[in-house]
């Protein structure tokens, strides 16, 4: 299996678990996100919005509730399965796709905003990613990035990972073999797979041509996930999160 296929088998698999196991409460979450992008994209507008693995729909669904017109698409028919089920509980319309984030299916310029949260991690080509996703914005348009310093390898975060993947096994019957049992094989395949830094991704930015880059920390999302994700989640991941937004 080459990584992408690798990619998509592993998500396909973990649909099963992603929307329980992050955070305590998905109302609480969300709403405290709608927050932090309505801060970001800064007006009323109705937007035509693209999430790139979009996964359960986690930002789509909450551009969707804001009133965007928000297409998401994904490597793995089983997340969108997921959010397609998440939409349709919430009485929301997201126009869903199967495909690769690296090699979109668009005609340039046909969006407003490109958003994606968690996703250049396990990107084989960031680079041409991030190409790609300036390719389909139109100009003026924006391109929203979240993530976060994911792989903290001192002793102690180690450890903590270790005693993270014990909880998950007790308190969600996790497998804490699965995910290694997937990235293992890739993982040096994937320039960000050990997380970004805000430099990294101002860089990447930059490379492609956008413009007015702004990377910023968001400490106050890391306080609210540090009181409301799950033990396991808590115990594994320290990110340091952040956004970065940069303009064609
Ligand atoms: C960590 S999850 C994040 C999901 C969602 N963005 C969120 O914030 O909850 C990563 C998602 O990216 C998707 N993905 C990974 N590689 C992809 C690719 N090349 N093209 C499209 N989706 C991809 C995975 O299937 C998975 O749904």
């Amino acid at each position: 299996m080459n990584a992408k296929s690798t990619v998509r088998a592993y998500w396909d698999k973990r649909s099963q678990t992603y929307d329980t196991t992050v955070y305590k409460s998905q109302v609480e979450a969300k709403q405290f996100w709608k927050t932090v992008l309505h801060g970001a994209i800064r007006t009323d507008k109705n937007l035509n919005i693209l999430d790139v693995g979009t996964g359960t729909g986690f930002l789509a669904l909450i551009f969707a509730e804001m009133g965007h017109n928000v297409t998401g698409i994904d490597i793995s028919k089983h997340m969108l399965e997921k959010s397609r089920n998440n939409a349709s509980k919430l009485g929301l319309t997201l126009n869903l796709m199967h495909g690769d984030a690296e090699n979109l299916p668009f005609e340039d310029e046909t969006f407003d905003i490109v958003i994606n949260r968690y996703l250049l991690w396990t990107m084989p080509n960031p680079g041409c990613a991030v190409d790609e996703w300036r390719r389909v914005v139109k100009s003026g348009g924006k391109i929203l990035l979240i993530d976060g310093n994911w792989y903290d390898s001192t002793v102690i975060m180690r450890f903590r990972r270790l005693f993270g993947s014990i909880i998950a096994f007790i308190t969600e019957k996790k497998n804490p073999f699965t995910f290694m049992g997937y990235y293992a094989r890739i993982k040096d395949q994937l320039p960000f797979f050990n997380g970004s830094t805000p430099g990294d991704i101002a860089n990447l930015f930059a490379g492609a041509g956008l413009k007015n880059v702004s990377v910023n920390n968001l400490e106050k999302l890391r306080e609210f996930e540090n009181k409301n994700t799950s033990l396991s989640y808590k115990v594994s991941n320290t990110p340091s999160l952040f956004m970065a937004l940069g303009e064609k």
